[in-house]
């Protein structure tokens, strides 16, 4: 996470990608998204929360991908939050260890 959102150059991709005719196409009533045999899977660092609590209001990255996937037909978007290293400095190796236990076990079905 980068000022609330994913870093520029994620951007950058999805702009490369988000095509009219290849990723997507416009319909008589509206677009529809081409890429229905597709997954996706956002993993998003960041030094504070924003899964849950106060900071939850923020997080913006997660939200517009899911968005911008579903744009272009992907309806499996599942995501970790590796959060909290920042915040609580103590906690920072618990909390990557956990999120890559979460990582490897998402991996299985994926
Ligand atoms: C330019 C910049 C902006 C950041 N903005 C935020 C932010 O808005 N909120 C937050 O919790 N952490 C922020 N961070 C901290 C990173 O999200 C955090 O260090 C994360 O672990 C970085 O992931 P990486 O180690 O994969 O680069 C920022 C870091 C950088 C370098």
């Amino acid at each position: 996470m980068w000022n609330f959102l994913f870093p520029p150059i994620l951007k950058a991709y999805i702009d490369a990608v988000c095509i009219a005719g290849k990723t997507f196409q416009y319909t008589e009533n509206r677009p529809v998204g081409l890429l229905t045999d597709k997954k996706a899977f956002h993993i998003q660092a960041s030094g504070g929360i924003y899964s849950e609590g106060p900071g939850k209001d923020l997080e913006t990255g997660h939200a517009y991908l899911g968005k911008v996937m579903k744009f272009m037909g992907i309806q499996s978007f599942e995501g970790i939050f590796v959060e909290g290293m920042a915040y609580m400095p103590d906690k920072a190796e618990q909390i990557k260890e956990e999120a890559i236990g979460k990582a490897i076990k998402a991996a299985e079905t994926f």
